[in-house]
């Protein structure tokens, strides 16, 4: 953005969203997250349904959603003010703001862990000795509430912009790292049956729920259906092309999963560990894999740094969405916002950083067949409020702003894009609404 801190400000260059959108999309989802859900969902048969997902319902949404944010230039809310004044559309927008801030108050826990096993790591090189890091309930809460600083401090300095020239530096680095440490995993003796596993659909494993998490594990990895990516729209120019950027983001966000599944599960078959094991999966795996490994300490320190960046551009995208809200709606200061914003995620987020420390009574807490706080808040905001809030966004398209017009600011940018307009209609119309009320209608056994 050329002037985060007065007005509202616009990408100086194409690039400048595309290392933004790309730094939203790509971070735990992948890395942390596309594994354990893999894991929990059987595997090689998740893998191919989350690639027909990715195609054929979260680019449609995608597309969808930048072109919003570019054609009304504002936050969540606002948007679907300025299309229609006073509509009750808004509730989704104040969904989106509330999605935000829930996927934020686990998200950082986990950032904060990443950032851990950095610190930890260090120590070891510095003294000696091999302890990989168990985190205590305070260190937990601790290193979780400085993540969130972290991203506080980022989003009130409006210093995004020079975060994501770095990681145009840093991402490619993340990518040689995670090569070599798949190298090394695939060098394991067992490790093939991994790779098979993960590479190989058992078609009797689908069911709903493979389904849904594969769906919503798309929408949570490309930062869908809260308002990132309109928010992030909104800063870009007319100029600026919605279909290439959005295409690119895909494809990048999608090779970095597919290299995470790709680096954890050989290693997982080789060390006879349990692919199920949930969220705790990459950390239980790769301080093994960093174990077996020469110069392993350096390399660990360097992958959790990389991660920890990602994770970084990340948070401070659903940062930002929330306190785009108060400044252009309620016209609050920049870093009042995001200061309050940043203090209530905190709150909301002890209950799952105490669980992801192991602190009863969170980890035996279960509902919607969850079990610990955490991996109920990660369920109901990461699967089922984004494929809700990416439904309605649809909806929208369809019944009030008119798909017309989302199609013309697309093509405004992209003349090429007129030949695939067409389909692209189709499949917001149908394809994307249908599919996605269908997936969640099966979850709640309709
Ligand atoms: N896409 C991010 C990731 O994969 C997480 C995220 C979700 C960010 C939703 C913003 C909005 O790490």
């Amino acid at each position: 953005m050329t002037s985060a801190t007065s007005g509202r400000g616009q990408w100086s260059s194409q690039l400048g969203f595309v290392l933004a959108a790309a730094g939203s999309a790509v971070g735990l989802g992948n890395i942390w997250r596309f594994p354990y859900v893999a894991g929990e969902s059987g595997g090689g048969a998740f893998v191919l349904v989350y690639l027909v997902c990715v195609a054929f319902i979260a680019l449609p949404v995608m597309l969808l959603e930048i072109s919003l944010g570019r054609a009304t230039q504002k936050n969540p809310v606002g948007a679907f003010l300025a299309v229609r004044p006073g509509t009750s559309w808004r509730y989704l927008g104040y969904l989106a703001l509330v999605t935000g801030l829930g996927i934020l108050s686990y998200y950082a826990v986990i950032a904060g862990k990443v950032a851990a096993y950095c610190v930890s790591y260090g120590q070891t090189l510095v003294q000696g000795g091999a302890h990989p890091y168990h985190g205590t309930s305070l260190s937990t809460v601790v290193f979780f509430a400085v993540f969130l600083v972290l991203t506080v401090l980022v989003v009130v300095g409006g210093v995004q912009r020079g975060i994501e020239r770095w990681s145009k530096i840093l991402m490619p680095l993340l990518v040689v790292t995670m090569l070599g440490i798949i190298l090394r995993g695939l060098f394991l003796p067992g490790s093939m049956a991994g790779v098979q596993w993960f590479l190989t659909p058992d078609f009797t494993k689908i069911d709903g729920r493979v389904v849904l998490n594969a769906m919503a594990q798309a929408f949570f990895s490309l930062s869908l259906g809260m308002g990132a990516m309109l928010t992030y729209g909104s800063y870009l120019s007319k100029r600026q092309d919605i279909l290439r950027c959005g295409v690119w983001v895909v494809v990048f966000d999608t090779l970095i999963a597919i290299l995470a599944g790709l680096m954890i599960f050989p290693a997982v078959f080789a060390l006879g560990q349990n692919p199920a094991a949930g969220t705790t999966l990459i950390f239980q795996v790769l301080p093994e894999v960093f174990a077996k490994m020469a110069g392993g300490t350096g390399i660990a320190i360097l992958f959790f740094f990389l991660l920890s960046v990602a994770a970084l551009t990340s948070t401070v995208s659903l940062l930002e969405v929330v306190t785009a809200y108060f400044v252009d709606e309620l016209s609050w200061p920049r870093s009042r916002a995001v200061w309050v914003v940043g203090g209530a995620t905190f709150i909301v987020g002890i209950p799952s950083a105490l669980d992801m420390a192991g602190v009863a009574p969170y980890s035996s807490l279960t509902l919607v067949g969850k079990t610990g706080f955490f991996a109920v808040m990660d369920f109901l905001w990461g699967n089922l409020s984004l494929a809700l809030g990416s439904l309605m966004l649809c909806l929208f398209g369809i019944f009030v702003w008119g798909l017309h017009r989302a199609a013309a600011e697309i093509e405004s940018s992209a003349p090429f894009f007129s030949s695939l307009s067409g389909t692209w209609r189709f499949f917001v119309r149908w394809v994307c609404p249908l599919s996605i009320a269908v997936i969640l209608a099966t979850l709640f056994g309709l």
